[in-house]
C-alpha cells in the first residue's frame, strides 16, 4: 500500500510555490506524487522512456538494481529457482502467497485441463508461411484467441478474469510449441495431462508420433528454471504495454498479444536470440577485443547483446542462475567443448574488467546465458523469444489482474511536449 510521508517537495514557478507530496512504498525510492501538478501549475513533467517515472503502484515484483536483487512477492529469485517450480511461482505471482498443497493441486489441475487449443485454431497456424518467425505466429495466434473467448471474457467479473488467466497460462506452451512444429514441418503434438508444465512443453516441442518420447529430468528442470527466471520483471516495456493496452478495458487475450509484440524487440526479449547470434559471429575468443571496440565506438550502433539493463547496475541475479544451469545442461548433453560457451565466458571476463563497462555498470543480463542452454536443448535461436513470452505471460497476467481489480483504474494516457508546427492554413497545390 502506498504510504503518505510527512515530506513534501516544493516547486517554485514564476514566483508561485506548490507543494508536492512525497509518498513511500515498502521498498525502493520514494516518489513525488505529481498527480495534481498539472491542475495546480498547468505544467507537465517530461520523462521519455520513463527513466524517473513510477507508472503505477504494484506489490508483485521488486528489483534492487544496485544490489542486483530480484524479489517475487518478497521471495528472492534464487530461492524460487532452486526450491520451487513454475506453477507454484505462477500461483505466487497471481495471488500473492505461496499455495498450500491443496491450493497448488487445484491450480495445477485447472491449468492442466486447459492446455488444448480449439481445433479450429489449427487453421491459423496453417495460414502462416513455413518460414514465418515463430514470434509472429505466437503473436498472431494469441491475438486470435480473443475471437474464441470474447463473449465469455467480461473483465469486470473476477471469475471470468480468472478463467481467462488460467486459459492463457495453460495454452501458451501449446501455441509456442506448435509454432515450432509448424516451422519444421512436423505434426503438432497434443498436450499430455500426466506431464508437468515444463515436461509437457518439451514433449510438445520434441516428440514425434513415430517414437516414444521420454523427458529428461535435468532438461525439464532447466526448462522450469528458465520459466521461473523470466516469469515477471516489474514495469518493463512489455508489461507496461500490456497495462496500457488493458487500461482501455480491452480484451485480455489481445492485450497479452500486445505484450508479445513488444517483447520481440532486440532491446527487450529479442536480446536472447541476438546474444547467441552475436556469440556465434564472434566465433572464437581471439575476436572478442574487436567486438568490444565496436561496442565502445560512439559512431557504431553495435551493442554487446546480453549486456546492460535499465534497472540492474550490478549483476543481473537471473544470469548467475542461468550460468550454473548452462553448465549442467551442457554436461548432460555431453557438450564439453562448446565454442559458444567458451566465447561467452571469455567475453564476460574481459567486459567485466574493461573500464567502459565498469564505468557504465554494464553486466551480463539474463539473456546472455539463456540462449546457450536453449540451443543445447535443441531449440533454434528463433524459438528463444517465444519461450520468454510463454514464461512472461503469467507476469503480464498478474500485473493485468492487479490493475483491473483496482477500483481507481484510469486509462493510460501520457501527455507530450509538442515541438511541431504551430497553427497554419491549408494551401492548394499551386501555392505549396
Ligand atoms: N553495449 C555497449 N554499450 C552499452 C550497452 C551494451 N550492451 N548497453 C548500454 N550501453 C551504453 C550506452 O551506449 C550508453 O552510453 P552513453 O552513456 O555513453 O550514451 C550507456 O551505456 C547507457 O545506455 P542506455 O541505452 O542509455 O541504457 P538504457 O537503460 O536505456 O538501456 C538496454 C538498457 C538493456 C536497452 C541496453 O543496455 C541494451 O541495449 N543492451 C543490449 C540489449 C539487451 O541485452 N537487452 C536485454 C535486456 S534484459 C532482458 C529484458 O529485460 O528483456
Amino acid at each position: 500500500m502506498l504510504e503518505k510521508t510527512s515530506k513534501t517537495a516544493k516547486i517554485t514557478i514564476d514566483g508561485t510555490t506548490v507543494e508536492v507530496p512525497v509518498n513511500k512504498g515498502s521498498l525502493g525510492p520514494d516518489v513525488l506524487d505529481i498527480r495534481s501538478l498539472y491542475k495546480q501549475t498547468g505544467l507537465f513533467t517530461f520523462d521519455p522512456g520513463f527513466t524517473s517515472t513510477a507508472s503505477c503502484e504494484s506489490d508483485i515484483t521488486f528489483i534492487d538494481g544496485d544490489k542486483g536483487e530480484l524479489l517475487y512477492r518478497g521471495y528472492p529469485i534464487e530461492q524460487l529457482a532452486d526450491k520451487s517450480n513454475f506453477l507454484e511461482v505462477s500461483y505466487l505471482l497471481l495471488y500473492g502467497e505461496l499455495p498450500t498443497k491443496s491450493q497448488y493441486e487445484d491450480f495445477s489441475g485447472k491449468v492442466t485441463r486447459h492446455t488444448m487449443l480449439h481445433e479450429q485454431m489449427l487453421n491459423f497456424f496453417r495460414g502462416f508461411r513455413r518460414d514465418a518467425h515463430p514470434m509472429a505466429i505466437v503473436c498472431g495466434v494469441q491475438a486470435a484467441m480473443s475471437a474464441f473467448y470474447h463473449d465469455s471474457t467480461d473483465i469486470n467479473d473476477p471469475w471470468q478474469r480468472e478463467v481467462a488467466t488460467i486459459r492463457m497460462i495453460a495454452k501458451l506452451p501449446t501455441i509456442v510449441s506448435w509454432a515450432y512444429k509448424y516451422s519444421i514441418g512436423q505434426p503438432f503434438a497434443y498436450p499430455k495431462n500426466n506431464l508437468q508444465y515444463a515436461q509437457n512443453f518439451l514433449q510438445m516441442c520434441f516428440s514425434v508420433p513415430a517414437e516414444e518420447y521420454v523427458v529428461d529430468p535435468i532438461l525439464s528442470s532447466a526448462m522450469d528454471k528458465i520459466f521461473i527466471l523470466h516469469a515477471d520483471h516489474e514495469q518493463n516495456a512489455s508489461t507496461s504495454t500490456v497495462r496500457l493496452a488493458a487500461s482501455s478495458g480491452a480484451n485480455p487475450f489481445a492485450c497479452i498479444a500486445a505484450g508479445i509484440a513488444c517483447l520481440w524487440g532486440p532491446a527487450h526479449g529479442g536480446a536472447n536470440e541476438a546474444a547467441l547470434n552475436m556469440l556465434k559471429e564472434i566465433g572464437s575468443p581471439d575476436r572478442i577485443s574487436e567486438f568490444i571496440s565496436k561496442a565502445k565506438d560512439k559512431n557504431d550502433p553495435f551493442r554487446l547483446m546480453g549486456f546492460g539493463h535499465r534497472v540492474y547496475k550490478n549483476f543481473d541475479p537471473r544470469s548467475r542462475v542461468m550460468k550454473q544451469s548452462a553448465d549442467e545442461v551442457l554436461e548432460l548433453m555431453g557438450i564439453t567443448n562448446n565454442p559458444t560457451l567458451q566465447v561467452a565466458k571469455e567475453l564476460e571476463k574481459i567486459a567485466l574488467e574493461d573500464e567502459y563497462f565498469i564505468e557504465k555498470k554494464l553486466y551480463p543480463n539474463v539473456d546472455f546465458y539463456s540462449g546457450i542452454i536453449l540451443e543445447a536443448m535443441g531449440f533454434p535461436t528463433s524459438m528463444f523469444t517465444p519461450i520468454f513470452a510463454l514464461a512472461r505471460t503469467v507476469g503480464w497476467l498478474s500485473q493485468w489482474q492487479e490493475m483491473i481489480s483496482d477500483p481507481n483504474i484510469k486509462i493510460g494516457r501520457p501527455r507530450q511536449l509538442f515541438t511541431g508546427k504551430t497553427h497554419r492554413d491549408y494551401l492548394p497545390y499551386e501555392k505549396r
